[in-house]
């Protein structure tokens, strides 16, 4: 019996994983595995139970034209009553967790390890999990919420580091003036406590199999960090990336080393940095990130966009690039809003 790695991701967000035989439709592998994911018919007919699969590969058994056209078919929506896989899937359900899954998310013990501030107004959290549990494993690009010790709050937080990697978690976390892990972060410790829970995220790396193109603003770089970090270990991957990344002033800006290690390691990479408040000796580009979008790096449209940070950089992006002519489908994107 040959089985498969199966992710499912919710609309909200929230992410279940089992293993499933490639005998079992998925279906019947969720029902084995306690999720009651929407279904009516069972036979293929009625679409109830569709979703897409964004990653791996899979066969369907019958269906009807009405269920699932051939146009929905090539878009690689599936029917999950009939659906089995061939390797491991990633699956988006268009509803809330809640309808399927009685369970809470994933939450483990963790204690920090290291504590530093790398950019004037960035600090760099490590931190490591209880080894004792199995830790909790993530696509690149999403986040989990991370409780603020001596409080009884959490805060959600986007993985920096690479997805295999999973005996440490790293993150890049903005400092404000004043804010419930902002001032934890001012005071942390190596040794302190703190709970992981999730993951959480429909922003995550898709298999690369046209350019990419990433926009970051501020610690909106994590995410991106921990999908270049997962890319460059995949020999096969051929696509180039372009990575636009913009902060307030120069000297917010923080990762540039490991950003430039990735051409030296092999990837085809092009970074280009933006400035809103040129300060000091900076003589590159700036404004806002979104001002280093042009068409010449959209591959005629035929590219993947990955988004991350504050919410109006996201909008202005979305926004352009929908006139611009790409596929909504192909942009991905997480706004940092107060969490
Ligand atoms: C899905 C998701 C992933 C995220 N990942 C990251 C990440 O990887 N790195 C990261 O730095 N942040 C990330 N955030 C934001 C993060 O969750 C917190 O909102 C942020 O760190 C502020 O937390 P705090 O406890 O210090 O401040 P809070 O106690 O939450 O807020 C204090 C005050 O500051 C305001 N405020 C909150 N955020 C900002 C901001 N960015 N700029 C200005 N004012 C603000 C609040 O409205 C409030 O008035 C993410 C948010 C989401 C939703
Ligand atoms: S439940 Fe009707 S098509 Fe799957």
């Amino acid at each position: 019996m040959t089985t498969h790695k199966v992710t499912l991701v919710f609309e909200d967000g929230r992410v279940v994983k089992f293993d499933a035989s490639e005998d079992d439709n998925i279906y019947f592998a969720c029902l084995k595995n306690k999720v009651r994911i929407l279904t009516d018919c069972l036979e293929g007919a009625c679409a109830t139970c569709k979703g897409v699969c964004t990653s791996g590969t899979y066969y369907m058994d019958e269906f009807t034209d009405e269920a699932l056209t051939a146009e929905e078919f090539d878009r690689r929506e599936v029917l999950t009553c009939q659906m089995h896989v061939t390797s491991d899937c990633v699956i988006e359900l268009p509803y809330e967790s809640r309808i399927a899954l009685k369970s809470k998310p994933d939450t483990r013990n963790a204690s920090v390890t290291e504590v530093e501030m790398i950019s004037s107004n960035v600090a760099r959290l490590v931190v490591k999990p209880d080894p004792a549990a199995d830790p909790v494993s993530f696509i690149s690009g999403q986040y989990v919420h991370l409780s603020v010790p001596g409080t009884d709050q959490h805060r959600s937080y986007s993985f920096a580091n690479a997805s295999f990697e999973t005996g440490k978690y790293t993150f890049y976390i903005k400092v404000l003036e004043q804010g419930a892990m902002s001032d934890y972060l001012s005071n942390a410790t190596p040794g302190d406590e703190m709970t992981v829970s999730g993951p959480f995220g429909r922003f995550y790396l898709r298999p690369a199999q046209r350019p990419i193109v990433m926009v970051a603003g501020g610690t909106g770089l994590a995410p991106m960090l921990s999908m270049l970090d997962t890319l460059v270990a995949q020999e096969e991957t051929q696509q180039p990336v372009r990575l636009l990344y913009g902060a307030n002033e120069p000297g917010e800006l923080f990762g540039l080393d490991q950003i430039a290690g990735y051409a030296a390691q092999g990837l085809d990479i092009t970074t280009e940095l933006c400035i809103v408040e040129p300060v000091g000796a900076w003589d590159g580009a700036t404004g806002h990130v979104t001002e280093l979008l042009r068409p010449e790096i959209l591959n005629g449209g035929d590219c993947d966009v990955y988004l991350c940070g504050p919410p109006p950089m996201i909008d202005a992006a979305e926004a352009w690039l929908v006139e611009s002519g790409v596929d909504g489908s192909q942009v991905h994107a997480e706004k940092f809003v107060p969490s």
